[in-house]
């Protein structure tokens, strides 16, 4: 593992290395020697922030670039402001995440006004979107290095590359080659992390830009990803949440081929591990067998994130989904017979081009019949490239806003309802946190991903603990702890 390379006996005169990850940790060294020299001159180390926009890949992709800056030398500093490096590793699944990057680099602009010393970085999604580089290389110049989603490995080279530059450094490339193990992570949390077992997605919905800018589906080796959870579970990690675009094709590409719930089996076995989630499951490829796996294990939440993105089976086919609103009701219907407590979860999207009144009253009614715990709901958004930005009748802005509001009414007051149902019971909570406004307050998070509220103290962070649902204040619990359990 990464913590056994002792980076001082590199040798940073010597030619780096071809093989990785021993290259980017010669990378890794070199920068050392330079955080030295900046100490030295300072009296201080550099600072570095890492900002994360988007979904949990790009979470677990910033505690990779954060672990790497560790290594270098850096410290953590969370304000942009202070900070001598400032990474951002953006999104670009809608427009609004989009511009919120460009608002952001504005601000980032006016700090290195202050102190031209600060290096500015992007990498992420936006960065494997050739119009958003050209207008970055055009009128951001003040960007010093630019990197993309498929190398994002090579962070400590370009590191390096950008150093010993004046210039802005630019590395993009198509297509992943490799998936590098054993590089370093900071991880946000002590007890809990999220893991990729599969990068890149090959399903195409029409409306999505991911599978542009994150490639072609691969899976991780299943040694590799038991590996690393050990390694967690070692360093005090009670629950990980596997994290990939359709987690319910994993292993399909692999050379031995192993199924999603093959591999649940394998990481259920993991002694000291207590809680396992996954993101996102695909209800095309949602197996049988993966519902048994989660109706018997012990320790996979009662949480299932099955996006529906619409209740219309026409226009489910237009967004290339390869299934239909009967189907997705019936799989529901299942998952219930079997998980009988389970909580279901979803993404909606409204205004997909050519949508009715009659399509989106479809998807009123599928959030009726499923009853939902939450659902995340977005206004769709043209994603220049995709198959649906070229399609017709895109939906008035004004129809979509007034769609939205509408389903988000029903959305909160259902999910306000089905969060109810587990009052007064007692549920085994994972404590996360001292709350925010309360400090006698403890927060933790059930295994169906609610919050709960109770009074307890900080030694309690990373246990799981029996706490009484006592009131529910729609959507998290106020409790107390239940002892003697
Ligand atoms: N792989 C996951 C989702 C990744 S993106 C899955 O298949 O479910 C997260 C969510 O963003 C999607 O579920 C979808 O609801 C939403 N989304 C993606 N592209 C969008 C677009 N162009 N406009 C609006 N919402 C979009
Ligand atoms: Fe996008 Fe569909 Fe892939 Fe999810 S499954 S990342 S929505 S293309
Ligand atoms: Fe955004 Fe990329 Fe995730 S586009 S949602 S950060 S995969």
């Amino acid at each position: 593992m990464y913590q056994e390379i002792d980076l001082d006996k590199i040798d940073i005169n010597a030619e780096p290395p071809a093989e990785e990850p021993a290259r980017q940790y010669y990378f890794m060294a070199k920068c050392r020697e330079w955080v030295k020299d900046f100490e030295q001159q300072n009296g201080r180390l550099p600072k570095s922030c890492v900002t994360t926009f988007g979904c949990q890949m790009n979470a677990r992709d910033s505690e990779k670039l954060a672990g790497i800056l560790r290594q270098m030398g850096y410290v953590d500093e969370p304000d942009e402001e202070k900070a001598d490096f400032v990474i951002f590793n953006t999104c670009t699944v809608r427009e609004n995440a989009n511009l919120r990057v460009y608002g952001r680099l504005g601000q980032l602009n006016r700090f290195k006004k202050k102190h031209p010393h600060k290096m500015i970085a992007l990498c992420g999604c936006m960065m494997q979107e050739p119009q958003v580089v050209e207008k970055l290389q055009k009128s951001y110049r003040f960007v010093d290095l630019i990197f993309g989603t498929h190398n994002i490995y090579k962070f400590a080279e370009l590191f390096v590359q950008c150093k010993e530059s004046d210039r802005m450094v630019v590395d993009i490339i198509d297509t992943a080659d490799k998936i590098v193990e054993e590089l370093p992570n900071e991880r946000k949390y002590s007890f809990k992390s999220g893991v990729n077992i599969m990068f890149g997605c090959n399903n195409f919905c029409s409306y999505c830009i991911v599978p542009y800018v994150r490639g072609r589906e691969r899976s991780r080796n299943p040694q590799d990803i038991i590996r690393e959870i050990e390694g967690l579970v070692k360093d005090g990690v009670v629950e990980v949440m596997l994290l990939g675009q359709n987690v319910n094709s994993y292993g399909h590409t692999l050379d031995t081929p192993m199924s999603f719930a093959g591999l649940l089996r394998k990481v259920e076995q993991i002694e000291g591990l207590e809680r396992i989630r996954f993101m996102t499951s695909h209800p095309k490829d949602l197996s049988d067998e993966l519902i048994a796996v989660m109706a018997e294990s012990k320790k996979i939440c009662r949480h299932l994130h099955l996006p529906v993105q619409s209740g219309s089976t026409r226009i489910l086919e237009k967004m290339n989904r390869r299934y239909t609103k009967e189907q997705y009701l019936e799989l529901t219907k299942r998952l219930r017979n079997a998980i009988p407590d389970i909580s279901l979860t979803t993404d909606i999207i409204v205004g997909f081009p050519g949508e009715t009144e009659e399509d989106f009253l479809e998807t009123m009614d599928i959030i009726e019949k499923v009853r939902y715990d939450s659902a995340f709901t977005f206004q769709y958004s043209k994603r220049s490239g995709t198959p649906a930005a070229a399609m017709e009748n895109q939906v008035e802005a004004d129809v979509v806003k007034d769609r939205f509001d509408r389903l988000l009414a029903r959305v909160q007051e259902i999910s306000a309802e089905v969060c109810g149902r587990f009052k007064g019971g007692v549920k085994d909570v994972l404590v996360e946190s001292v709350n925010d406004h309360d400090h006698a307050l403890m927060t933790g998070r059930m295994d169906n991903n609610l919050l709960v509220h109770f009074p307890g103290e900080e030694a309690l962070i990373g246990k799981i603990v029996s706490v009484k649902l006592e009131e529910c204040k729609g959507f998290y619990y106020m409790g107390a702890r239940v002892l003697n359990e």
